[in-house]
């Protein structure tokens, strides 16, 4: 499949089946994610690949994640993050987010679901995983064998005048 096709084809899948994505998957998804360029190649990000029924119990406190079977919560230390001087923006949710869509793309490569998921409490994740302060949970990437076969927002983008702008 050509980059693109596998572009068009991913789709925000919110169902699962019981089947756990194998270790080998699982190692070759954590691997895309290790391997995306960072700023300054400084490197900020950790990954806690959640598979234990205890470790999404501890998700479920604070945020859901539709039956999949694990569970990337994609950390960011803040403190190891390149700021621009311009302004002093920190780039650690630009670095997680690469991470996470490398990983995205390699788990949809191989067949299988996934769902980005920003929705929930920081706070709660910190605690319940032992981030230290310094170390914000920026992502959670729900990953599984899906049980759909489309989501409600699969494809549906403005069009390409609207995106870009020549100059
Ligand atoms: C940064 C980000 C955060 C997201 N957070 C959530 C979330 O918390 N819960 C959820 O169900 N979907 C979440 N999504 C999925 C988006 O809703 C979805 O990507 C968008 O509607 C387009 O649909 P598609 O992925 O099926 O093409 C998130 C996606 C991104 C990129």
């Amino acid at each position: 499949m050509t980059y693109i096709d596998l572009v068009r084809s991913r789709y925000s899948s919110r169902s699962y089946t019981d089947e756990p994505v194998s270790e080998g998957d699982m190692q070759s998804i954590l691997e895309a994610g290790r391997l995306a360029p960072t700023g300054k190649n400084s490197q900020p990000v950790t990954v806690i690949a959640v598979t234990s029924e205890d470790g999404f119990e501890r998700i479920h406190k604070c945020s859901r994640t539709f039956g999949a079977t694990l569970a990337l919560i994609v950390c960011c230390d803040r403190d190891r993050s390149w700021v621009r001087g311009f302004d002093g923006k920190n780039i650690s949710d630009i670095d997680a987010s690469i991470v996470t869509t490398q990983m995205m793309y390699q788990a949809t490569e191989l067949g299988l679901g996934t769902c980005w998921i920003c929705w929930f409490d920081p706070a709660v994740i910190s605690e319940e995983f032992g981030l230290p302060e310094n170390v914000e949970p920026v992502n959670i990437l729900v990953v599984g064998h899906k049980a759909d076969e489309t989501s409600p927002n699969h494809g549906v983008r403005k069009p390409m005048e609207e995106f870009v702008r020549y100059a």
